[in-house]
């Protein structure tokens, strides 16, 4: 069944054609004609998790637990290799009660990217304890991302209904697990409320994961004919607007942008507005599918030369440099702060 419906989750995000809005147009950056400064010396290295990687970009969690997962994970994990960037899995709930083959689809993102690599496990809330444990040494994680899905969740016939305790699990977690606790959403957003919720049980790491990107209520709602969902498709909090609330929060608490990032100037934004590094799934994933692992690796070396040309056309060496830099904020995300 879980197996099924993971391989439903990749097809379905293919035929997926609603098209939400992450606000990041209405963040306003200013050009600067005057940069003192050469491309060649444009230092895009950051650190994270407590290793060095080359871009401040992380493919997400998507995938793991079918042979039809274990070529993904394969090519994301050689890409994730090839540009020195994190890489997560997809949710491990399946293996903690399946096969080899369902191990190995996990295992072998660990073995492509070497110890060198940053690789997170993932688990939903629900996780036990000692399930995290399992999943961490599945990939020899460097950290356990925890996904929140309730909307997910009430949109398929079989899923979950019951979302009391997941907060206290969470603490347990943290508690118990000497690795770094990221906690993300699937695309509908973390509220300021919630984050605070979370730092007040000590995660310090949340992926905001908005909306504007992959929409898992039609991706489910593709799944599930019983009932019309559209209605909901617009639901959730728009990326830019999720990064910009949570990071009125303590320094401490280390930011990850994801949902709908699909360019440069998504990933130049999200650093901008506070986050330690932006994540990347339905974007890449459409690449890998559609034209294999050269046109993944082209839209991911396009990626990074915009990245750079934005960095110089804003007169910005590094990343700490574009992390301090000043923006506006117009339109749409002005009325909604
Ligand atoms: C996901 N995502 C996801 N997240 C998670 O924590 N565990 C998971 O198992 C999955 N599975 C999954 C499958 C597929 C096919 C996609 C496209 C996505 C959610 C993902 O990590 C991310 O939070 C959202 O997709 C929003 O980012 P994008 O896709 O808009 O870049």
């Amino acid at each position: 069944m879980r197996k099924k419906r993971k391989k439903e989750h990749v097809e379905n995000f293919l035929k997926t054609s609603y098209r939400g809005d992450t606000l990041f147009d209405d963040i306003f950056l200013e050009h600067n004609a005057l940069p003192d400064l050469n491309f060649l010396d444009i230092d895009t290295k950051t650190s994270f998790l407590g290793k060095t990687i080359d871009y401040p970009i992380i493919i997400n969690a998507m995938t793991g637990g079918a042979e039809f997962a274990h070529g993904i994970n394969r090519d994301l994990s050689l890409l994730a290799k090839e540009f020195n960037i994190p890489m997560a899995v997809g949710s491990e709930t399946i293996l903690l009660c399946e096969d080899e083959a369902c191990k190995e689809s996990f295992k072998v993102v660990r073995e492509n990217l070497g110890p060198k690599g940053v690789v997170m496990a993932n688990l939903s809330g629900e996780a036990t304890v000692e399930d995290v444990k399992i999943a961490l040494d599945m990939v020899e994680g460097d950290a356990i991302q925890i996904h929140l899905n309730p909307a997910q969740e009430l949109s398929m016939e079989e899923g979950d209904r019951n979302f009391a305790g997941i907060l206290k699990n969470i603490e347990n977690i943290v508690k118990s697990t000497d690795k770094p606790v990221i906690v993300k959403e699937v695309g509908f957003g973390i509220s300021k409320n919630v984050a605070e919720r979370l730092y007040s049980v000590g995660v310090r790491y949340i992926d905001v994961s908005g909306s504007g990107g992959t929409n898992f209520i039609e991706i489910e709602n593709l799944r599930n004919m019983n009932m019309d969902l559209t209605e909901l498709y617009s639901w959730g909090i728009p990326t830019a607007l999720a990064l910009i609330k949570c990071r009125e929060l303590q320094d401490d608490l280390k930011l990850i942008a994801s949902g709908g990032i699909k360019n440069s100037t998504d990933i130049v934004k999200s650093i901008v507005l506070g986050a330690e590094v932006a994540g990347i799934s339905g974007e890449l994933l459409s690449y890998l599918v559609h034209g294999g692992y050269e046109n993944a690796k082209k839209y991911l070396e396009e990626l990074i030369y915009k990245l750079k040309m934005i960095m110089l056309l804003m007169g910005k060496k590094n990343i700490k440099e574009l992390r301090e830099s000043d923006y506006k904020i117009i339109g749409d995300l002005k009325d909604l702060i």
